[in-house]
């Protein structure tokens, strides 16, 4: 079977592994484990922040942020298929009380205008109180942010009186796509989110980012949310081996998606490889007219596993782990399970 359904069916090479068995450890709680405290030095300048915190999923990292960020009642602005959003099983409602406003954009860019107006309309009861921008955008597949776009939102956000979290989950792919620096995106928000079990090639993990003081008010929310862990430099050697070496072949991941967006669309499919600016490909069943569960399940059966981009849209991830003889047997295989439907 080729795993194409998430970036997170990444497994840890063996490489990482030696780092992970290697790694000096401590306990995390008493802010003792000299591997973790590395890496968030190390992930804070990564992501032109002050301070890091490490966490053990990005979610976790981002309902922090929102915890500590926000009070009950206010508004979190966002684009409608934001993670935080629909990916987040109503965290920021649960935890942090806070009406989710989801907005209709192109690529997942939402504009100072739509925010504004936000702003300007909102119920006193419910004031808008943070704004979460996701770089790349999940739910678009993967697209990135211009940089001098994300920074001109950012700071309309600032202006208007609101906070802007980054959700930087794949925020290495965004820069490496873009050629410019993970720090250019990060130092443009309040807080910042990065994750290294997608694209950084490691089991779990993940980092929230800011100033001093909020990363303080973080740590807080690492015990409040039970993310506070104990020897979990093993953990972290996997993180800090990954900034090391797999952040340049990011866009390895890239054109092998581009590749198989190619493939995909030459073969008749509904896929627009423009659209591939990172390592997701989307592919729309629904001029083909089946449901996207039973496109799956042809797909699976000719050996290629797909997920869910959004409805109707399939999703076909690059990693490491995934291969060019993998992407060419995908090229061969997806079509081969929709021709029928394709030619109709
Ligand atoms: C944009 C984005 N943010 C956050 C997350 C959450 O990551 P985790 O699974 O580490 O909680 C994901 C996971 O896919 C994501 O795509």
């Amino acid at each position: 079977m080729i795993d194409l359904r998430s970036d997170t069916a990444t497994r840890p090479t063996e490489a990482m592994r030696a780092a992970m068995a290697a790694a000096e450890v401590g306990d995390e709680q008493l802010r003792e484990d000299p591997t973790v405290n590395e890496l968030q030095r190390r992930a804070a300048e990564l992501l032109g922040q002050e301070a890091a915190l490490f966490l053990p999923t990005a979610t976790m990292a981002n309902q922090i942020a929102l915890h500590v960020h926000t009070r009950p009642g206010q508004q979190l602005i966002a684009e409608e298929r934001t993670h935080v959003l629909i990916y987040e099983a109503g965290g920021p409602a649960v935890h942090s009380g806070l009406v989710m406003r989801g907005l209709p954009a192109v690529a997942g860019r939402i504009t100072a205008e739509q925010i504004a107006e936000v702003v300007r309309t909102a119920d006193e009861g419910q004031p808008a109180g943070i704004v979460v921008l996701e770089n790349t955008h999940r739910s678009s597949g993967g697209r990135v942010w211009p940089l001098d776009e994300l920074a001109g939102v950012a700071a309309a956000v600032r202006e208007l009186g609101l906070v802007v979290h980054l959700d930087g989950a794949r925020i290495v792919n965004a820069a490496v796509a873009a050629g410019v620096s993970a720090a250019d995106y990060g130092r443009q928000a309040d807080s910042v989110t990065l994750c290294f079990s997608k694209g950084l090639g490691c089991p779990l993990g993940a980092v929230l980012a800011g100033p001093a003081g909020f990363v303080e008010q973080a740590w807080q929310g690492k015990f409040l949310f039970g993310g506070a862990l104990r020897q979990a430099g093993i953990v972290a050697a996997a993180a800090l081996y990954a900034l090391e070496h797999n952040v340049e072949r990011l866009a390895d991941d890239h054109a092998r998606a581009r590749r198989l967006a190619e493939g995909l669309a030459a073969a008749g499919l509904a896929v627009d490889p423009d659209e591939v600016e990172t390592n997701f490909v989307g592919i729309d069943v629904r001029p083909l007219g089946i449901e996207a569960a039973e496109a799956r399940r042809r797909i699976a059966a000719e050996g290629v596993l797909v997920g869910a981009l959004r409805p109707g849209v399939l999703r076909a991830a690059t990693y490491l782990g995934i291969e060019d003889e993998d992407v060419e047997r995908a090229v061969d295989a997806i079509p081969r399970a929709l021709g029928a439907l394709v030619r109709a």
